[in-house]
Parts: C-alpha cells; structure tokens; sequence
C-alpha cells in the first residue's frame, strides 16, 4: 500500500490518549494504536466546554509522529450533541434499545450544526491529498458537510459500535437524511458483517439503492464501499504489557487477596448495554445451583463511570450497586465477599495484569461492536495457565473468537452454566481454546485493520468503484 505518501487525518469526538493512561472506551484504544504506528493528525473536541464552543480556538498537542487537534464545545453544544442526539437517541437505538431512545427535534438540529462546525473548523487544516477517516456515530453528517466545504480527497467512515436492523434504524426521524448523508463517505466500515448487511439492506429497501459485487452499494448515481473490518488490539504490545513489572505488581496483589479462590473478571465501562445487570444475575445463579463455588471463587467487576449525567446511566448504577449488595449480603461469610465492583480507572498495564491473574473472563453484552476487552483479556494471557473467555453471542468480537465459550447474555442458567464449566475446565482444553483465540488476536490486529481499511480507502474510485470525491447533492440533508 502507498502508506507514508498521503497524510493520515483521523477524526472522532474523543481524541488520546496516546500514552498508557487508563481510559475506557475502545475507539480511543484501537485508533491511538494505529495513528501511533502510521502518523498523522488527530482532530476533535477537547472534553472541554468554553462559551466561545466551537468557535475556540484549536489546541495543537504533538506526541511523536502524531498531532492531535481539538476545539471546545458549548455547553449547549456538548447537551444537544453528546448527552442528547448521540447517546440519548443514537446510541440507544444502534444498540437496539428502541425502548430507551428518546428523540427530539432540538438535539437533532444541534447534532447537526455540531457536525457542520467540526467539518468547518477542520476543512482549513486539510489538503485533497489527505486521507480522512471519520469515527462513529457521533459524526455521521461530517463527511457530507467537508464536502460542502470543498473538499475533494478520499473520505472514510466507521462504525465502532453494530448498525442495528432497518426496521429499527427506521424508528428514528431522520433515518433516511443520515444514511443519506453518509453516501458522500467513499468507504464506510463496520465491525462485522451483519451490521454491513443491516446497512446495506437499509439502503436497499429504504433508499431503492443496489447491492453491487465486491461490497459496494449504489444509491442514485452515487457508488460507494461498505465493507467489514474488525477492529483489534495492539496484541504484542498488550502481550508485553502483561509481563512488565506494573502488571506484575497488579497481577501478584490480585493472586494474594484471592489466596486459593478462582478469580473472575468483567472490564467494561458502566453501560447497559454491557449486560452487567444480567451478568450480576448468572453469577447469583451459579452460587444458587452450584454451592461448591461458595467460598472458593470470587468476581471483581471494573465498571468504570460514563456519561453518568444521563439518567438511564444513573438508574444502572444504582441497580447494579444494589444487586451487588442482595449477592454479598446472601451469600458472603465472615471471610468472603462473592463480589467486587470497582469503578476506579487503572492504566493498560494495571489491567493487564488484572486480566492475567483471573481464570475467567465475563465478556456478555448484550449488544457491543466489538469490544476489545475480550481481545486484550486473551493477548494477557499466560500461556503455561491459560484462563477461560466466556462471551457473549452479541459481542462483534464472537465472530473472531468462537472458541471462547459463547452464551447467550439474557439467558441466566446458560452464564451460570458458562462459568461452572470455565472454573472446572481441565488445562489442555483452556490451552487449546486460548491458542486459537490467541492467534485469531495476533493476527487481526489494530495494526491490520488500520492498514486493510485504509487500503480500500486508497483504492476507492479507482477500478470498478464510483467516482471519489463526488458527494451527490441528495446526498447532503436539507
Ligand atoms: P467500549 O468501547 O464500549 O467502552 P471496549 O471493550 O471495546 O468497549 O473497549 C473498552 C476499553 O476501555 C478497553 O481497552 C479497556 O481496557 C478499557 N477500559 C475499560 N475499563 C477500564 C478501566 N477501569 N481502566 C482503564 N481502562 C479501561
Ligand atoms: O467504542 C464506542 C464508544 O462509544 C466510543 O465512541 C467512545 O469513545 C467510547 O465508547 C466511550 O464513550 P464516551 O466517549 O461517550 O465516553
């Protein structure tokens, strides 16, 4: 590939840390892993709110071969954008919780102009022999509103978290203005291949758009890609990670305090989407039809805080912080406490060794795009004692690990079942299972999906593709 030739610019609402810091989100962990390798710009918001908004002026920061840009928003802004239209609509429904998704006019109109501001601010900084990246939903408008502002290189999206069914994205009032939006992107990513086909199936039957060979989909006159491109970890250097002595501290502390007890683990961000409510359930369930586990395993979950303004947030903790209580209360004795939740951040190496010291791992989201503590749970592994992934069928990331055991997150006798199996699970069956999973991580890794994504985005427009570059005026929303 022609890598070095075009600048990388990479755009998404949160941007860094580059460094080891601990910070929960998996688009901030897969992109930094990439632009570290490839170099480039970074540009989005800053986390900050400042009156001026989106008129401030851009912070420039400069980490190695990486330059990351940022501008405020307004707190009309970031309440419209980011609490509102992103994650009190847009997310909900991409997750398929159609019941928790509020829409409104006010927060759609600000998602808006948000989107045409960030595009704005950016165009100036930008020449067409760039490539531009776009990251999730946040920013769905952006590339047709960089088009506007004149820009004519390669522009590419993608989708961290699932495209849910049509008939779900329908719900949402401007369903048909966002996907048509998105057709001024040259190549649109997703993480598997069902979100691809919800994708494409709504350009079909919603847009009267066509199907065409080599994953491209034809809209009007417009042709563009949409293909799938799993996103990874940085496997050897999480695998490093996992030996160094920050890990070594944090993996010998979690071995002493569980003494002869078996360690579970779940990482997750505190979502609901993240089935922990369901999760706290399928461990009650194995202490109930399994007592032999009484006393002798324990489960810390880190469920670090996010977007805790959000009252469907605030409700989940207080949920999980209650069953967490009914669970110790009915079962802990005077020297055991079944279960710990922590929402405390830890570096990538901290957590390495966290993940290393657990025999378990309780990765069951009921819905997730990929979810990368899954990949980095195995890449921490000793391979002399390997532990067991136990995953959910929702999770993107099954596509690439069928050998974890695979449970459906609703259903509590099949978890508690999962786990039963993955505490007695004999060590040449837990070191067959890892192997595969190890070498399905090293190879599909953030490495690999950064290059394969830009790859095809280079090549857009050229061979069979439509031309690049050329947003069809339906393709920007009134
Ligand atoms: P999502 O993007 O929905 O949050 P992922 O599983 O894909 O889910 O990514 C989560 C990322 O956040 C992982 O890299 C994980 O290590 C990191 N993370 C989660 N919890 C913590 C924590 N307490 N401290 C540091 N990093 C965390
Ligand atoms: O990976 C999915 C994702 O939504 C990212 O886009 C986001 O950065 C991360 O999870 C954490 O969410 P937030 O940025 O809302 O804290």
């Amino acid at each position: 590939m022609a890598e070095g030739h075009r600048r990388l610019v990479a755009v998404s609402n949160r941007v860094g840390p580059l460094n080891d810091e601990g910070k929960a989100g998996g688009l901030a962990v897969g992109l930094s892993d990439a632009l570290k390798r490839r170099g480039g710009l970074w540009f989005g918001w800053s986390g900050n709110t400042s009156s001026k908004g989106t008129f401030s002026e851009a912070t420039t920061e400069v980490e190695g071969n990486v330059a990351m840009a940022t501008i405020d928003m307004s707190e009309e802004e970031l309440q419209g954008f980011y609490y509102g239209y992103a994650n009190r609509s847009l997310w909900p429904l991409l997750h398929y919780r159609l019941d928790l998704a509020e829409f409104d006019r006010q927060s759609d109109r600000i998602y808006r102009s948000v989107n045409q501001r960030f595009a704005a601010r950016l165009a100036p900084m930008l020449d067409d022999s760039d490539l531009v990246w776009m990251h999730d939903y946040h920013f769905f408008y952006m590339g047709s509103e960089l088009r506007q502002c004149g820009f004519k290189g390669k522009i590419g999206f993608f989708l961290h978290i699932p495209f849910c069914s049509p008939e779900i994205f329908t719900a949402l009032p401007s369903s048909h203005d966002i996907v048509r939006a998105m057709l001024a992107y040259d190549v649109i990513g997703f993480q598997t291949d069902t979100d691809r086909r919800n994708f494409a199936n709504f350009c079909v039957r919603e847009l009267n758009g066509q199907k065409l060979p080599g994953h491209r989909l034809q809209v009007g006159d417009r042709i563009i890609v949409a293909d799938t491109f799993p996103i990874g970890i940085d496997a050897p250097g999480y695998a490093r990670f996992a030996v160094s002595p920050e890990a070594g501290e944090h993996e010998e502390m979690v071995r002493e305090i569980a003494g002869d007890r078996l360690q579970i683990i779940g990482v997750d961000r505190m979502d609901y989407s993240k089935g922990l409510v369901e999760r706290f359930r399928g461990f009650e369930r194995l202490l109930e039809e399994y007592p032999e586990n009484r006393g002798t395993v324990q489960f810390l979950q880190v469920a670090p805080l996010s977007r805790s303004e959000l009252g469907a947030y605030v409700e989940l903790r207080r949920e999980l912080e209650e069953l967490a209580g009914h669970i110790n209360g009915r079962f802990a004795t005077l020297d055991w406490t079944p279960l710990q939740i922590m929402t405390r951040g830890f570096t990538r190496r901290a957590l390495a060794g966290i993940y290393r010291a657990a025999r378990a791992c309780l990765v069951t989201p009921l819905r997730d795009g990929m979810n990368l503590v899954a990949k980095e749970y195995i890449a921490a592994q000793d391979s002399d004692d390997p532990g067991v992934l136990i995953l959910s069928r929702f999770a993107g990331a099954k596509a690439e690990l069928p050998d974890a055991l695979i449970v459906n997150p609703y259903s509590t006798d099949d978890v508690a079942r999962a786990i039963q199996r993955a505490l007695t699970m004999p060590l040449d069956e837990r070191r067959r299972r890892w192997e595969t999973m190890r070498d399905a991580v090293f190879h599909g890794t953030a490495a690999h999906w950064c290059d394969s994504f830009l790859d095809r985005l280079e090549r857009s427009g050229r061979d069979e593709d439509g031309p690049a570059g050329e947003a069809l005026a339906e393709a920007h929303p009134s």
